[in-house]
């Protein structure tokens, strides 16, 4: 959707360049220029667009600057091979951190809310729609769980560590993250954020440091808050990670006392380190006796191919404590993870009586009884397929209608987008507005105790591709301009 330039009235239109150099792009992007054509001459475009000769020559300028147009002497301006910003990945800090006391909770309560709200298009909370989700088969386990001569099986506590047959599984398929552990070494959690809980409560006391990727899932800074340690957030690049070099730094500058890493498929990164790097960071942690706590939520959503190890596999001494989850993968709402705590696994088991006791019973045998039926690997391989389709039409959409200069990262697993905008787009400026307008995202600022990533938004691709949501995230394009131009205020 190409915005239209407005006609040149005569008067001063300081921001008539950049509608311009929009209108270029979405014509390089439709196919009319393609890598290495020569775009029309300066005076023939302004008698195109009715625009002064001075505002192409500006757009021109502005496409060069974001990399996708270049001057030649004497000749004109032309489509830079591999000109479109896509293949661009967001940057992340690479300050060297200081641990700090974190302060997302209120933030993400209030965007929580918005997300409940009806008729809002949900593409901010990192949720898969009941479309995607194993819905038939689960009702069919539903049903014959509860059968009259049935319910006497569940009206009890499943105290930890939780329902025999569903460690079980849960065991068996640890094989393809490369480590195996027997149904004793795991315990069922009220989710993976249960599971992250407990094991800093096991691992950590107030006032101590842990380090973090950077950025990081907005729950687990939020448990670092709730349970008032503080943070020290390691950079992470969008392909390969947090980096090993800025954590090793940071290990011999502070007394961390415990490191939380998603090294599969990220959020909001969708980063996957590769195994030398996993295997690195369980060497580097296990020499300076730092504890890993590993969220492997993801895992399982690999695009293509076999699902990538997790760091665990490398662990020899017991330092790896494994947090899982069904919640990306069968269903959020059942509310059912589980935790492989090494040499904390006691000590976890008991936390989590204390906690509550136990995690419910029904749903864990449902999900014990899902597992069994066997096509949940079928199930998986068609839903990676899937959200691999959902995460490139969102990228287009977002380049045919964010504005220029926006930088998209391009995982490899899971069903989210991290986006830079340009620095004039204020994340949550843009939130707020989006909100009014019936969308709700996931503003930068959230994945960082610090509060950067000002200009970053993640956005949830595991959503049905309806007009609505296209429509929607026109619309988003279009406020995130409205902000670089400076016509939002709030
Ligand atoms: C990286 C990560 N860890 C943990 C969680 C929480 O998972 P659960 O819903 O299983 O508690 C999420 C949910 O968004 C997540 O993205």
């Amino acid at each position: 959707m190409a915005t239209q330039a407005p006609r040149c009235t005569g008067f001063l239109q300081p921001m008539l360049y950049l509608d311009v150099a929009d209108q270029i792009k979405q014509r390089i992007l439709a196919g009319h220029y393609l890598p290495g054509d020569r775009l029309p001459s300066l005076r023939t475009l302004s008698d195109q667009l009715k625009v002064s000769i001075a505002t192409v020559q500006q757009a021109y300028r502005r496409l060069e600057n974001d990399g996708i147009l270049e001057p030649r002497p004497q000749s004109g301006f032309y489509v830079k091979p591999q000109a479109m910003p896509p293949t661009a990945a967001p940057r992340t800090t690479m300050a060297l951190p200081s641990p700090s006391i974190v302060n997302t909770g209120e933030l993400a309560m209030r965007i929580l809310h918005a997300t409940r709200m009806p008729g809002m298009i949900q593409l901010g909370a990192a949720v898969p729609d009941t479309y995607f989700l194993p819905t038939h088969s689960l009702q069919r386990g539903l049903r014959q769980l509860l059968k009259p001569n049935n319910a006497q099986h569940w009206h009890h506590y499943e105290f930890p560590p939780g329902n025999d047959a569903l460690r079980r599984q849960i065991a068996r398929r640890s094989d393809s993250a490369g480590f195996n552990p027997t149904p004793e070494d795991i315990l069922i959690t009220n989710g993976c954020q249960e599971a992250l809980i407990l094991s800093l409560r096991a691992i950590a006391r107030p006032g101590d440091i842990i380090a973090v990727e950077s950025p990081t899932f907005y729950g687990i800074l939020q448990a670092i808050e709730s349970l008032q340690m503080k943070v020290l957030e390691i950079p992470a690049h969008p392909h390969s990670g947090i980096s090993v070099e800025a954590l090793a730094m940071a290990l011999e500058q502070w007394p961390i006392k415990a490191c939380v890493i998603t090294p599969s498929f990220n959020n909001p990164l969708g980063a996957c380190m590769d195994e030398g790097a996993k295997r690195a960071v369980a060497h580097l942690l296990a020499q300076h006796d730092v504890p890993l706590i590993e969220d492997d939520i993801y895992g399982e959503l690999a695009h293509h191919g076999p699902r990538p190890s997790a760091i665990k596999a490398y662990d020899r001494k017991g330092n790896v404590v494994y947090c899982s989850s069904f919640s990306k993968t069968i269903s959020p709402g059942l509310r059912v993870g589980w935790v492989s705590g090494g040499r904390f696994h006691e000590k976890i088991v008991y936390l989590k009586y204390l906690a509550n006791f136990a995690t419910a019973t029904p749903n864990q045998q449902l999900l014990a009884e899902f597992l069994t039926r066997q096509g949940y690997d079928r199930y998986l391989r068609e839903i990676r397929n899937t959200y691999a389709k959902q995460i490139a039409r969102l990228s287009q959409a977002i380049v045919q209608f964010f504005p220029l200069g926006t930088k998209i990262t391009q995982p490899v697993g899971g069903f989210i987008l991290w986006i830079e905008m340009p620095r004039e787009c204020d994340a949550l400026k843009l939130y707020y507005i989006a909100a009014e307008h019936q969308i709700a995202i996931a503003p930068g600022p959230l994945f960082s105790a610090k509060r950067k990533y000002r200009h970053h938004i993640r956005l949830n691709a595991a959503i049905p591709w309806t007009p609505a949501v296209e429509s929607a995230i026109a619309q988003l394009g279009q406020l995130a301009k409205g902000l670089q131009k400076g016509t939002h205020h709030r």
